[in-house]
């Protein structure tokens, strides 16, 4: 055991956190897979201690949970603030630890640092917090920083864009910075905050993974750090200097996992946390509803005999929430104007909202409305009465002809509470599409809070309205926003083949219950696209389904295939809304495959879509995962109907079920018949 060494544990399912200080900010003595509950982690102090050579100084700077500028550490500090102008090179010393809260104490600078773990169900989070005796200006604030794995050779993050989120980028640990930084005011398509610190060869169902998520709206920094000396170390926080000068500042909370199972260990535990801890149910007893949205039927042009003909249609394909979206307010006949103006449009609407939701009701259906609450169009009666609402600079560029209000003002706060209550208040809203359509004119972290302090105002007054997070589709999905929504827009896209792919990558951090994925129409709006109606609503039900297209363009072929598709979802949402969603590695590239396990492992489902056409002739066994090697498992290809003539052989899984064993199907793997490309098979598995 190492003298004047304080060690603590932290355990979460997987994962232990061991931290050490000999008198100043702790750091992370040890983070990786669960050790035995019976070590003694004081006696790791010993097996950490590193040597120097020439040309370094004389002892390694500590990699603490706030790494000091002002103790020769050479790679990006966590802290960087100034006073007066002058940059602080505080050297804090801890005062207080109980193994999850550490308090340390700058008493020269007059600065106390916080740092506060918690475990949450399969997540470690921390957070970090700054107050000061007088006003200082922060640059950044890290939450608690932990060291990168040495044996990872890639750092997996996410970039993406409007119609093509969570794309999946694969960089080198390297000497130096990889920094990410979302600088838009949200958390973004472009730089989504997660990110997946794989140990070589770790694939989705096997190896060691370390993976984080940064629960934040407006906008954050990572740093991925190789330092000079080797070690390597991970840092989140709000995007720099987006924060005003103050006394006390907060990160957001940071969320951590490991897994010995491949990214599907971390990616498990992220679904679970966002589905089961950060998210409050309006309906918990409720199932989620079958969606129908009718954006993309209609787009600004209302009409309510038209959209009652879509109602009755959706309905009898089996929807069980109409959303009317954009275009029912103020005089919004195209995205030019009426942001702010959240009062019903007579001209479209001359009887108000209440004909089309009674006869949405009647049809057995919750209705859902549109609201991009944050934002103003400058031909609105809002931004004439109140041009110093407007946030940014008066010739700012505009974004599809809008501009942001500034939320961090309560009096804009209190209007758009006013103006969205009296809606709730006088209208049966089981639902609200929050939209966010452009990026912010200045990245500034008071609007977000702004806009948590709204929805937290609404969600209390109106507890049974469920708020679904749409920025141009998922330009905001983080566990910030899900404190106080329950459904996320993952994409405009509609596009099957490629929603699939999102679907794919962004389950590394979304479950199912949360994420919103429609049947588009046939000719896809956002790529020209035509899919057949099976592709499109099987890639819808393996989300939380829904519909948005015209449903009257439906042939009754086209619709019958519809309503099967969404009498299965609902036959399987109970146990698949609460469902594991483990991503497969596919033998074959073009085959993106997930397996969705019931909790308690007697039974799954399988998707395996083709999302392009195969290198080899003949598809490839798919192997499964996390079966019971012992058990067996009765496997039917569900939809086997839609095998094409091309498949020309028999072959057993087409005729009807089989029973294989789980470790066969582990190690061997699923062998599917041939199908054309832009096409979904769906296997169901039971344990016998
Ligand atoms: C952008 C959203 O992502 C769409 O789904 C739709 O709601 C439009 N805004 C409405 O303007």
């Amino acid at each position: 055991m190492t003298k004047d060494v304080q060690t603590w544990r932290i355990d979460a399912p997987g994962q232990t956190l061991v931290l050490a200080s000999s008198g100043g900010i702790p750091g992370a003595l040890y983070w990786g897979a669960a050790l035995p509950t019976s070590v003694d982690v004081s006696s790791l102090a010993a097996g950490v201690a590193r040597d120097v050579t020439g040309g370094m100084i004389d002892v390694l700077p500590e990699l603490s949970l706030c790494p000091e500028a002002g103790n020769s550490f050479q790679g990006q500090a966590g802290l960087v603030a100034y006073r007066d102008g002058v940059a602080l090179h505080p050297r804090f010393l801890l005062t207080e630890a109980d193994g999850l809260r550490f308090v340390c104490r700058d008493a020269t600078e007059k600065l106390t640092l916080t740092f506060t773990f918690a475990v949450e169900g399969d997540v470690i989070s921390a957070k970090t917090t700054l107050d000061a005796d007088g006003v200082v200006a922060l640059h950044h604030l890290a939450a608690p920083v932990l060291p990168g794995p040495q044996y990872g050779e890639d750092i997996l993050h996410f970039t993406g864009r409007w119609i093509g989120e969570f794309q999946l980028e694969r960089s080198p640990w390297r000497a130096g910075l990889l920094m990410r930084e979302a600088r838009s005011g949200r958390s973004g398509h472009e730089h989504p905050p997660i990110a997946y610190f794989p140990e070589r060869g770790a694939t989705n169902t096997q190896g060691a993974v370390f993976a984080m998520h940064y629960g934040w709206s407006g906008g954050h920094v990572m740093y991925a750090e190789e330092l000079p000396d080797g070690r390597r170390q991970i840092q989140w926080g709000h995007a720099t200097g987006t924060r005003p000068a103050g006394a006390h500042f907060e990160t957001s909370k940071l969320y951590m996992s490991v897994s010995e199972a491949g990214l599907n260990g971390c990616a498990v535990a992220f679904q679970r946390h966002l589905r089961d801890r950060v998210v409050t149910w309006p309906h918990p007893e409720r199932p989620r509803p079958v969606h129908y949205n009718c954006w993309e039927a209609i787009y600004f042009d209302h009409d309510l005999q038209e959209l009652k003909a879509i109602a009755d249609r959706a309905a009898t394909l089996g929807a069980e929430r109409f959303v009317l979206d954009d275009g029912w307010f103020g005089k919004r006949d195209d995205d030019t104007s009426s942001l702010g103006d959240w009062d019903i449009d007579p001209r479209k609407w001359p009887d108000g909202l209440t004909p089309l939701i009674d006869h949405v009701h009647s049809l057995g259906m919750v209705f859902g409305l549109w609201f991009e609450p944050e934002m103003v169009n400058m031909d609105s009666d809002l931004a004439r009465a109140h041009p110093e609402w407007v946030l940014g600079a008066v010739d700012q560029i505009e974004g599809r002809q809008q501009r942001v209000l500034d939320l961090a003002n309560p009096e804009v706060r209190a209007y758009l509470y006013d103006k969205i209550a009296a809606v709730l208040s006088t209208h049966d809203v089981d639902y609200i599409k929050w939209d966010h359509n452009r990026l912010l004119p200045i990245s500034d972290a008071t609007q977000a809070e702004g806009v948590y302090a709204l929805m937290a105002q609404l969600r209390a007054d109106f507890p049974t309205v469920e708020i679904e997070s749409c920025a141009s589709g998922g330009g905001r999905i983080d566990a910030g926003i899900l404190k106080h929504t329950q459904r996320v827009w993952l994409s405009d896209s509609n596009d099957a083949q490629e929603r699939l792919r999102i679907q794919h990558d962004a389950a590394l951090m979304l479950p199912a219950a949360i994420t919103g994925s429609h049947v588009g129409p046939r000719h896809c709006h956002t790529s020209g696209r035509v899919h057949d109606i099976a592709f499109r609503a099987w890639v819808a039900a393996q989300r939380h389904m829904g519909f948005e297209m015209d449903p009257r363009e439906l042939t009754e072929a086209e619709a019958q295939v519809l309503t099967e598709v969404t009498a299965w979802w609902k036959a399987n949402r109970d146990w698949r809304m609460a469902a594991d969603i483990l991503r497969l590695d596919s033998a074959d590239p073009s085959v993106l495959a997930e397996q969705q396990m019931a909790g308690d492992g007697t039974q799954f489902v399988v998707f395996a879509g083709k999302a392009a056409t195969s290198a080899q002739i003949m598809p490839r066994p798919l192997r499964l995962t996390r079966l019971d090697a012992d058990a067996d498992y009765k496997i039917e290809l569900i939809n086997r109907s839609e095998a094409h003539h091309l498949s020309r052989r028999e072959m057993p899984l087409k005729s009807g079920p089989l029973t294989l064993n789980g470790q066969f199907l582990m190690q061997h793997g699923l062998i599917l018949p041939w199908s054309f490309p832009d096409r979904m098979w769906v296997i169901e598995g039971r344990r016998v």
